[in-house]
């Protein structure tokens, strides 16, 4: 598993492989020592030696497993990169990214609408290590190069924005950020590498939470930092090994699992989407929807431009935080609960769930009002979707 390609092979056998065939057979390879189809879930510690410094390249499970392998195999496949190395959760890969990346006396510029526990993480812990941090509207590129310094090493950018749906032009931004010598990191978590693929924009480092489409089954937490340079990959590995919130074997075979549908997910995913956005912007109870499939979304051509879809994620307005109430209450096909990506149709409350650490004062900085749901639809019949918001939406 996870071995290199021979180099033979006619020409069509050379041809790169399709996102699909990526998802199902990229690092997935059958085990070679038993034929077993699905890659297997290698449950160990540590790993026998033959004699003092021979071995298989497994030596601990921290350093390294071979579930591990073929998961970091197959995501960097997919988003393009030449590394990709797992973590414990998305915010442990956040952790990873500071840790290698920054010092003390660097400054990190982080989008100011992103998930709600990486500024909480950034301002609550890296800032007490003397890292300093810049809040901006990275959608607005003036912005962006005027909070640029002289010690600024990373830009991180989140792209559709939670829960606003705001999108930053991943280009600009990457010129941005290299002219003034720092790096790029891009939360690919909402879109997955099915519709936007950040590094081949110019992003330096992709993260995910591969808790939500990745896996797309919400039953395992989980993040990873895809890269392509060579100095990214070595740091990334050696933090694994160092500071050790790794993602254990049995949650990689978990994401192994999910993203051999990633495609088909990602389809149906978008195609509900478009369904839900569309009947909620009709119903006369809903005040607005967040949404970049519509044409009169203020960056719809970016979206065209950079996305292959929309996705399912969609906020929309329903006008006071006791009519999101009456309405939450009321739903059954969809799942009251935190989280995004699953097949299943996942809807939130962002004001008190994802972005509660934000405070009052910073959601309203950022135009998040107590009335905004946001939904994550999933791949259910999307008819018994829109019944089910139907009925809910009546309790207003
Ligand atoms: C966009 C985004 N990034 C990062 C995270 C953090 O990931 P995790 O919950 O796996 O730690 C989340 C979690 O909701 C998220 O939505």
């Amino acid at each position: 598993m996870a071995k290199k390609k021979s180099s033979g092979g006619s020409k069509r056998t050379e041809k790169k492989i399709g996102f699909s065939t990526t998802c199902i057979h990229t690092g997935q390879e059958p085990d070679p020592s038993t034929g077993a189809v699905v890659v297997p879930i290698f449950a160990t510690s540590t790993y026998v030696q033959e004699e003092l410094g021979k071995n298989k390249g497994y030596e601990y499970a921290r350093v390294s497993n071979p579930t591990r392998t073929c998961l970091e195999t197959n995501l960097a496949a997919l988003e393009g990169g030449t590394s990709a190395h797992v973590f414990a959760s998305g915010m442990a890969a956040v952790t990873a990214v500071t840790q290698c990346f920054l010092k003390q006396g660097d400054h990190l510029i982080c989008g100011h609408n992103v998930y709600g526990g990486v500024p909480r993480y950034f301002n609550q812990v890296m800032a007490n290590y003397g890292v300093e941090f810049s809040y901006v509207d990275t959608s607005d590129l003036d912005a962006v190069k005027k909070a640029m310094r002289r010690n600024t090493r990373i830009l991180w950018v989140e792209t559709p924005t939670n829960p606003l749906m705001v999108l930053t032009d991943i280009k600009e931004v990457a010129r941005i950020a290299h002219d003034g010598g720092a790096e790029l990191v891009v939360d690919n978590t909402f879109m997955s590498p099915y519709f936007q693929r950040p590094l081949a924009l110019g992003a330096d480092m992709v993260m995910h939470s591969t808790t939500k489409f990745l896996n797309g089954h919400s039953d395992g937490l989980g993040g990873v930092i895809a890269a392509t340079k060579p100095i990214h990959a070595e740091k990334l590995a050696f933090m694994q090994k160092t500071s050790g919130a790794i993602l254990s074997p049995f949650e990689c075979w978990l994401v192994l699992r999910g993203v051999k549908s990633l495609a088909v997910r990602m389809v149906k995913h978008d195609e509900n989407g478009r369904e839900v956005a569309e009947y909620l912007r009709g119903h006369r109870k809903v005040k607005q929807v967040l949404y970049p499939g519509f044409s009169d979304h203020p960056q719809h051509a970016l979206a065209k431009k950079q996305m292959t879809g929309f996705g399912s994620m969609i906020t929309f307005e329903t006008g006071s935080l006791s009519n999101a109430k009456k309405m939450l209450a009321k739903v059954r096909v969809c799942t009251l609960a935190e989280s995004l990506g699953g097949v299943e149709t996942l809807i939130s409350h962002p004001a008190t769930m994802t972005h509660a650490a934000l405070g009052e004062k910073g959601r309203k900085q950022i135009g998040l009002t107590d009335g905004m749901v946001r939904i994550s639809v999933g791949i259910e019949d999307v008819d018994d979707l829109l019944a089910d918001l139907d009925q809910a939406l009546a309790a207003i």
